[in-house]
């Protein structure tokens, strides 16, 4: 892991990610969340204070080194408290059937495996429980997706891994979710490349 993942890129993407559109999307996302929760890619904790007040702890999982050094400064200033591991969602260190949420924001993207990440997400959650996401990804209209594969390997050189073009309603759609609800939208004040939407609920 080089200097820019290590130190530039997490500062630049802690920054780039706390406009006030995105915080209010997870705010959204995050006013129903209850019970036992896991967050994949938890990054630099940006989605803490947008847990509601009966959410008091949850577990957290990231690889990022970088991401985790800001994110577990903000940890100690929350009065939410984090079981939080340096590990990829790959591979998540739970047993089966352990959480009634898992959430994911604009963190689906920067999976190297993204299909194992999802069976691992499907495999902790408890019958019943529920995977909530909003996430970034492929837009319908083919110019756009053309540039989206076109730009994706430069995305991943400056945005540590992140690609421009993952269908992530179809890959959620690949787990064996009982019920899967995808809702797409633009972000506002964003290119399409890189801001077409998809907020979704998917029940085990
Ligand atoms: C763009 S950041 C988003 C961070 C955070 N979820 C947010 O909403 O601000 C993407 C995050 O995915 C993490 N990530 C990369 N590979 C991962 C993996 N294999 N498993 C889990 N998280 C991963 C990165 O370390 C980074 O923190």
């Amino acid at each position: 892991m080089g200097i820019y993942s290590r130190h530039i890129f997490p500062r630049l993407c802690d920054r780039a990610m706390r406009r006030p559109e995105m915080a209010r999307l997870r705010s959204e996302l995050l006013v129903d969340v209850v019970g036992e929760v896991l967050e994949i890619g938890f990054g630099t904790g940006l989605n803490l204070e947008h847990y509601p007040e009966h959410v008091r702890r949850l577990s957290a999982v990231d690889p990022g080194e970088g991401m985790g050094r800001i994110g577990r400064k903000r940890i100690a200033r929350s009065t939410v408290e984090v079981d939080h591991r340096l590990a990829v969602a790959e591979s998540l260190p739970f047993e089966d059937d352990r959480f009634d949420c898992v959430v994911s924001t604009w963190t689906l993207c920067s999976i190297p495996d993204v299909r194992r990440a999802l069976s691992e997400v499907y495999r902790v959650l408890k019958p019943g429980g529920r995977f909530l996401f909003l996430e970034h990804g492929l837009n319908d209209d083919p110019c756009v997706r053309r540039w989206q594969h076109r730009l994706t390997p430069i995305q991943r050189v400056l945005a540590d891994g992140c690609r421009l073009d993952l269908d992530v309603e179809a890959v959620v759609r690949g787990q064996p979710f009982r019920e899967v609800e995808v809702e797409r939208f633009l972000l506002e004040g964003t290119p399409r490349l890189l801001g077409s939407m998809y907020r979704g609920v998917a029940r085990k």
